[in-house]
């Protein structure tokens, strides 16, 4: 028995920030921007708006694809680093505002990889016969982090939702692998250092502005183009395929010269990855389930294709799975 996506849908807030829009806030401009991330607009949540409303609209649009009602779920997993609050859990606002009651609910927290963590976690609570249909849902609202005084990572980053039904199948479709690693020793690459118990709120680290993303992006990109590419290889290979059997990359979206960097280690010409950078930036846990689902709607992908999600974040995380659609 392999697995399916009974259902896929997203969620992107109306905002629109554009770089013309930047330019009056911090020292930048869209010529910088574009030729440097390929970022040319991101959407931001609205004031009120918190990552859990973000995600139940994209959950309502995957329940509604797969024709399921609330109750057919018995568990629900949230990928984000922007969670409503520290406790209780985004997912258990995300079951309170889909009106459900009885599942299993929790978050995970593996920043830009957290929705491939959970595809991991997904597909082996499927095949263990744990549980029939799971809501797996990447969610952010990133715009509620960053420090919009720092030109180096304020550019780069949006707001964003995508979730996925995930369920047993009798049909081709499976999730072939999936790969994950990490590398805590490098966390002071990328991290918020406010807020926790390390450093609880105070206003000394609200002065600070410790309560911002800070991010060291040249070090990053190197690292980020080898795990996303090896990541990708390593799982392409435990799949049993060879890159020549990949229909489309869909890589998460943290910089074009990232993702034209993945492809050329892949040796896979960028006709067959997919881009949306340019319309919502970074969004995290967010960016592999957008592209997928815009990916399907636009044909780029369909039943019987095969897939590769890539992606690499805070931890620093990384991981890969193939998915035969
Ligand atoms: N506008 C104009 N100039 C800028 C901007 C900006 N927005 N940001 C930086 N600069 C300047 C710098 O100050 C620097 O100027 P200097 O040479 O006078 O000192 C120059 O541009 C070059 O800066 P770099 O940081 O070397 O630029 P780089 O080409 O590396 O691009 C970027 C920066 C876009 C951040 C890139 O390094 C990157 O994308 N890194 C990876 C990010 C990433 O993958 N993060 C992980 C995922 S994020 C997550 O998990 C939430």
């Amino acid at each position: 028995m392999g697995i399916e996506i009974a259902g896929i849908g997203s969620y992107l807030p109306e905002r629109i920030l554009t770089n013309a829009d930047l330019e009056k806030i911090v020292d930048t401009n869209d010529e910088w921007i574009t030729t440097r991330t390929g970022i040319k607009e991101r959407r931001i949540a609205k004031d009120g708006e918190a990552t859990s409303d973000l995600a139940i609209r994209a959950a309502e649009r995957a329940l509604k694809k797969a024709k399921l009602k609330t109750s057919d779920i018995d568990a629900v997993i949230v990928a984000t680093i922007t969670p409503d609050m520290f406790f209780p859990s985004t997912a258990c606002f995300v079951q309170k505002g889909l009106g459900m009651n009885s599942a299993a609910v929790f978050d995970i927290s593996a920043a830009c990889s957290g929705f491939i963590y959970g595809l991991g976690i997904a597909r082996d609570f499927l095949r263990c016969g744990t549980y029939k249909n799971i809501l797996l849902i990447g969610a952010e609202t990133l715009s509620r982090i960053t420090d919009w005084k720092d030109r180096g990572t304020c550019v780069l980053l949006g707001d964003g939702a995508g979730a996925v039904i995930l369920r047993n199948s009798n049909s081709d479709s499976d999730i072939l692998s999936v790969y994950l690693g990490a590398d805590g020793n490098s966390s002071g690459l990328l991290f918020m250092p406010g807020g926790g118990s390390r450093n609880p709120a105070t206003a000394k680290t609200v002065e600070d502005r410790l309560h911002y993303l800070k991010m060291e992006g040249n070090k990053l990109f190197k690292v980020a183009v080898r795990a996303m590419a090896d990541s990708a290889l390593k799982a392409i290979d435990m799949a049993g395929i060879s890159p020549n059997d990949v229909t489309l990359v869909i890589p998460h979206q943290a910089n074009i010269r990232i993702v034209e960097g993945v492809a050329k280690l892949m040796n896979i010409t960028l006709d067959r990855v997919y881009i949306n950078i340019q319309k919502y930036g970074n969004t995290s846990a967010a960016t592999t389930p957008i592209a997928l689902e815009e990916a399907i709607y636009e044909g780029k992908i369909k039943k019987g294709d095969i897939a590769v999600l890539v992606a690499f974040g805070g931890g620093l995380t990384w991981g890969a799975a193939v998915i035969k659609i």
